[in-house]
């Protein structure tokens, strides 16, 4: 008997797993007697995506989602059930009940569903809604028909998204129904569940919001204003992704296609509270991201709860005030810090003021913690005072004769500048040094002064000793100094003078008490390597040496310190020069310059050990010295803050008008990168204004424009300042390299030697053809020009890339 039962169950089992295989391979429809359970999925027609049961780290909740058939990481594009998981996917199922998709728990209730009140069912006629069917499609649409033919669908998942923006997606407004579609971000890397930060559309202002809460707003797209949105300004040069927002008296909404379908994109409403854009990359097997906003994680509202703080600088981003532990601590692992932090020991009404202490947290003016109340006292000793006093006070500030009292929790806190001391009430055990009695400090005091005596001594033996081994270097890294963070804060006069602030730290003018040079300090931004690696990594950049590259002196690390020592460059950077009315280069000066750059990256390009790709040549990176000789500043530095280059992309600002478009597509940056960037900064040295702020026109365009057509008034595309000054051969000369350098396929761009010989006249160029990117730029009455010429452009080895067959196949999808 049992044999049997058991060889019958062994023939289920085979029949289930027939079933099984049956159903996720090929099929794309869920029809009415169907159902998807445990391992079973669908596929869409070209296996682009693939529905099912899925699972989210190490949760043990089952969802119904959508993700990505053909990357290799598992990557979540939409999810039915968010707030209601199954745990066992065998007894669950997805399937069409009377013209609904829904999904059934273990014990066959319904769970979710696609909630439509399909006037036909009501009526009971089963024929009808047995002719609906559920369609996963190509784009990542899982639609709901009404019948095989029918093709306006009953239901689409892309109209309830969750943190995924795919291609053909829209965010959109009803102005009839008042429903506003949101990307919503997961709760946490293992929940679905809607988390605090959400994307909308305001069809007021036709601009994107980004919500804490889905009411505090702490990011903006800007205006719409017919072409871009204003605070998005690198979609100017999207040519890969075609834009299209749409108002009417019904809706708005905004969306997008890919020229090249076979790219893999997508936006992400990420955990972190930022709006994402990836790509798949093929090389690398990895999600390339290249756009974020807001641009650090700090300015993402709240983003560590009540009482966590959030630095930029260093890593972990938060962290809970002294005397605060996460209410979760699991949560925390996960990434989700909205629970925030609470007290380790908890303040109790009534009792003796002596028992809290106050912690004193640096923030900026304009990034004060919200929900103060305003108390009219004149002193800040008041201020204190009351705090003390009341039980419900949690903080206090006080600034320009202003006392500020927070009395509930305090929320985005964020660490930065020092234009404002918050005072955090902590219990006096909880804090790091208990002020005890005069006795005791004086103890302390002489304590420490034993132990500084101490070290000194040793520090000095110790340094000794290495001048005895290795004579004439003290504390030396190659040929780098390995500076004290104090040394630093006295050299900065604790970084008091701003020179500016790039992409990976802000930058600060010094002077060494040593020799009494100036030098350029720049503190850098969330390192995220070891110790080790970064010394590694600082000390190959010391080790890269050229006329045209700023000089590397030294560095710190101190702990979350991490800073570099550079030479001061008194002339500052080429912007400061290019795009100010009261300055102006003269035109051999332009050409040097010019000159001088495309020398600095052959060095770095070819001539270093391994090959360095600057990933962000712009005016800014450009410093001049006193004889207003070129420097290539902020090199290599893209490793110390992290291995890819994306997070080059997310923390740099004003890089728009000068990205390659490749950054867009996914594939792997090279050097030629690097090459676009500089053919769009040549286009700058020639007219004095930044491209993208000529009024009427795109000036890489117009300047291709005129030679291409043969006009004689080469002089005319030249910085009015210079009243016609300049030597026209040259003028000619760097128009062409840069229109040669900005090519759209990198295999078409010069290498930067080739582009130093033809600067030094070893070597000719003819007029390179138009880039098709700049075909897409607005014409001069400021209309969206699009136009896709075959152009005289040989379209090279490749095929991959051909954009007019990537256009021809959006057309053909969209008709679908
Ligand atoms: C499923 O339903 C279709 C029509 O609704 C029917 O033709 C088919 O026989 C059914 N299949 C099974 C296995 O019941
Ligand atoms: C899942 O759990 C394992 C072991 O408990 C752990 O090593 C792994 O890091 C966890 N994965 C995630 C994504 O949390
Ligand atoms: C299924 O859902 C129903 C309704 O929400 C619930 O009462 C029931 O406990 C669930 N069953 C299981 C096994 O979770
Ligand atoms: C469906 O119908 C019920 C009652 O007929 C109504 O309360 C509900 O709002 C309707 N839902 C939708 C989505 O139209
Ligand atoms: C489906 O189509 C049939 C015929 O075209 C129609 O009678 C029925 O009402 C439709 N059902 C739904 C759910 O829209
Ligand atoms: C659907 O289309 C096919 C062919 O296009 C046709 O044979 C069939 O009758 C159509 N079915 C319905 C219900 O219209
Ligand atoms: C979000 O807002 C709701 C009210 O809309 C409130 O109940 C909830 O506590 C808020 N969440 C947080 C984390 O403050
Ligand atoms: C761009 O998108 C618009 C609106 O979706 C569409 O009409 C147009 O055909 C698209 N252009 C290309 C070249 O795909
Ligand atoms: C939305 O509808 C109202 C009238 O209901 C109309 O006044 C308004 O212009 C519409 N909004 C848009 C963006 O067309
Ligand atoms: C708005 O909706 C109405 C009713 O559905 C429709 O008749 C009208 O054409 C729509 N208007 C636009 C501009 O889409
Ligand atoms: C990436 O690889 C896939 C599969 O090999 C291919 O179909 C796709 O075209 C590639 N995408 C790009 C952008 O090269
Ligand atoms: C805190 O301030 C925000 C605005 O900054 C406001 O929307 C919210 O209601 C306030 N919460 C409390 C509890 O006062």
């Amino acid at each position: 008997m049992s044999f049997t039962n058991s060889s019958l169950m062994g023939f289920l089992l085979l029949l289930s797993f027939s079933l099984i295989v049956s159903l996720s391979s090929g099929a794309d429809t869920i029809t009415a007697n169907q159902s998807i359970s445990g391992d079973q999925t669908i596929s869409s027609k070209d296996e682009n995506f693939e529905l099912g049961f899925f699972k989210a780290g190490n949760s043990s909740n089952y969802y119904i989602g959508i993700w990505y058939k053909k990357v290799t990481t598992r990557t979540i594009a939409w999810v039915a059930n968010r707030e209601t998981p199954v745990s066992d996917r065998f007894t669950s199922e997805l399937k069409i009940i009377e013209g609904n998709l829904v999904l059934l728990n273990e014990s066959k209730s319904p769970i979710w569903s696609t909630g439509l009140n399909s006037s036909s069912s009501s009526s009971s006629s089963s024929s009808n809604s047995n002719s609906v069917i559920a369609v996963l499609l190509d784009d990542g649409n899982f639609v709901l028909r009404n019948g095989s033919n029918s093709t306006e669908p009953i239901w689409q998942s892309f109209d309830f998204p969750a943190n995924t923006w795919l291609p053909g997606a829209r965010i959109s407004y009803n102005n009839i129904t008042g429903r506003k579609q949101l990307l919503t971000s997961w709760k946490s890397m293992e929940d679905p569940a809607e988390g605090l930060f959400s994307l909308e559309l305001d069809p007021i202002e036709k601009q994107y919001l980004i919500k804490w809460n889905r009411t505090t707003q702490y990011w903006t797209s800007g205006p719409w204003n017919g072409r871009i949105f204003s605070g998005v300004p690198e979609m100017r040069s999207n040519y890969i992704y075609n834009f299209s927002y749409v108002s009417n008296i019904n809706e708005s909404y905004f969306t997008y296609s890919l020229y090249n379908p076979s790219i893999i994109s997508r936006f992400v409403m990420d955990v972190s509270g930022q709006i994402r854009q990836l790509s798949w990359l093929n090389a690398t097997q990895q999600w390339n991201l290249f756009w974020s906003q807001p641009r650090t994680q700090c300015e993402v509202y709240d983003f560590c709860g009540a009482f966590g703080s959030c630095r930029q600088s260093g890593l972990p981003f938060c962290n809970c005030l002294t005397g605060f532990n996460p209410r979760s601590q699991s949560d925390w692992d996960l990434s989700d810090f909205s629970g925030g932090c609470v007290r380790k020991t908890v303040v109790q009404c009534g009792r003796t003021s002596e028992k809290y202490g106050f912690l004193e947290i640096s923030s900026s003016i304009a990034r004060k913690p919200p929900n103060s109340t305003s108390l009219p006292l004149s002193s800040s000793s008041e201020c204190k005072n009351t705090c003390l006093n009341s039980c419900s006070c949690n903080a206090y500030s006080y600034e320009n004769n202003a006392c500020s009292i927070w009395n509930g929790e305090l929320l985005d806190l964020t660490e930065n500048s020092n234009e404002v001391m918050i005072y955090v009430k902590v219990a006096s055990k909880d804090l790091p040094s208990n002020k005890k009695n005069n006795a005791v400090i004086i103890g302390g005091v002489v304590g420490s002064i034993v132990v500084v005596v101490f070290i000194l001594g040793l520090v000095l033996f110790l340094i000794y000793r290495r001048k005895m081994k290795n004579p004439g270097k003290t504390s030396v890294e190659g040929s780098l100094i390995s500076f004290v963070y104090r040394d630093l804060q006295t050299a900065t006069k604790n970084f008091s003078e701003k020179l500016g602030g790039g992409g990976f730290g802000s930058v600060f003018k010094g002077t060494l008490s040593a020799d009494n040079s100036d030098v350029a300090v720049k503190k850098l931004e969330s390192v995220s390597q070891g110790e080790k690696q970064f010394r590694t990594e600082v000390s190959t950049i010391g080790t890269i040496q050229h006329v045209n590259l700023v000089r590397l002196r030294g560095f710190c690390s101190e702990g979350s310190y991490k800073l570099l020592v550079y030479d001061y460059m008194p002339n500052g950077s080429l912007d400061a020069h290019l795009f100010k009315d009261e300055k102006c280069l003269n035109w051999k000066t332009r050409f040097q310059i010019a000159l001088g750059i495309a020398r600095g990256l052959v060095y770095l390009h070819e001539k270093c050990r391994d090959c360095i790709i600057h990933c962000d040549i712009k005016p800014e990176n450009i410093l001049l010295d006193n004889d207003l000789c070129p420097k290539v500043a902020d090199f290599g530095l893209a490793k110390l803050v992290g291995r890819d280059f994306s997070r080059v992309l997310t923390t740099m600002r004003g890089t728009r008008g000068y990205l390659a478009p490749e950054w867009l597509s996914g594939v792997a940056i090279t050097m030629k990168a690097d090459v676009y960037s500089y053919g769009m900064m040549v286009f700058e040295l020639v007219s004095g204004v930044r491209n993208s702020e000529h009024s009427r026109k795109f000036f890489p365009m117009h300047a291709a424009n005129v030679l291409i057509g043969g006009h004689d008034d080469v002089l005319g595309l030249l910085d009015p300042k210079l009243n016609g000054e300049a030597n026209v051969e040259e003028v000619m000369k760097l128009c062409k390299v840069a229109c040669w350098c900005i090519q759209d396929d990198e295999e078409s761009r010069p290498a930067m030697s080739q582009v130093e010989q033809i600067l030094e006249g070893v070597l000719d160029v003819n007029m390179p053809p138009m880039p098709r990117s700049l075909q897409l730029f607005v014409d001069n009455e400021g209309n969206d020009v699009v136009f896709y010429t075959e152009s005289s452009s040989s379209q090279t080895s490749q095929a991959q890339s051909n954009p007019s067959s990537g256009v021809s196949q959006a057309k053909s999808d969209s008709s679908s």
